[in-house]
């Protein structure tokens, strides 16, 4: 069973997931760095060559390769869930986490975080701020659908989102164990 990270932008899902890995003794994948890998290209030049559509394409194949992988822990990119194909193959192999966080403080987080520049290209006209806002608005109902367990990161320290979901994990493997 693989453990899916989704959500926004900035929710966390690569800090936690490097440490919930660490703790589970699992292997960590960060799906967008396997997808810029796999291209040999930054997510910002996909953009700019294919536009939004291409990139998703890309995406799709990349989530169908990875759910190939046993007990990883992967970080998905923030708009995974917009595809239903996606959604299924994730739900198929494994477990979706949904990290989430006030338009606040993901703005704050992604201001801050100098991989923006080449991980995040605008995807709405609108100024950063409101994007956060209309994107997150839209989105909701997805994660929410899509997620087996949710933990918000606004007020909890990566260490203890992590402790979170591996209590989750933990008792999902006796669940399934119990039959
Ligand atoms: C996207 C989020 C990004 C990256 C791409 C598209 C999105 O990943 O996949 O820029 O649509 O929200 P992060 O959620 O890791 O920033």
């Amino acid at each position: 069973m693989n453990i899916f990270l989704i959500g926004f932008r900035g929710a966390g899902k690569t800090s936690v997931g490097k440490i919930l890995a660490q703790r589970l003794n699992r292997k960590y994948i960060d799906a967008d760095e396997y997808l810029e890998q796999k291209e040999g290209k930054t997510i910002k030049d996909i953009f700019e060559e294919g536009g939004e559509g291409k990139f998703r394409e890309i995406e799709s194949d990349v989530i169908a390769e990875l759910c190939l992988q046993n007990n990883t822990v992967i970080a998905t990119g923030g708009g995974v869930v917009l595809k239903e194909e996606n959604v299924k193959r994730m739900k198929k192999c494994g477990v979706a986490i949904l990290l989430e966080a006030d338009v606040d403080t993901l703005y704050k987080r992604i201001k801050g975080d100098i991989t923006s520049t080449t991980k995040r290209p605008g995807l709405t006209n609108y100024g950063e701020y409101q994007e956060v806002r209309y994107l997150l608005e839209k989105r909701k109902p997805l994660y929410d659908k899509t997620a087996d367990f949710v933990v918000n990161t606004a007020k909890t320290s990566i260490g203890e989102a992590a402790g979170k979901i591996a209590s989750f994990i933990e008792n999902c493997v006796i669940d399934f164990d119990m039959g």
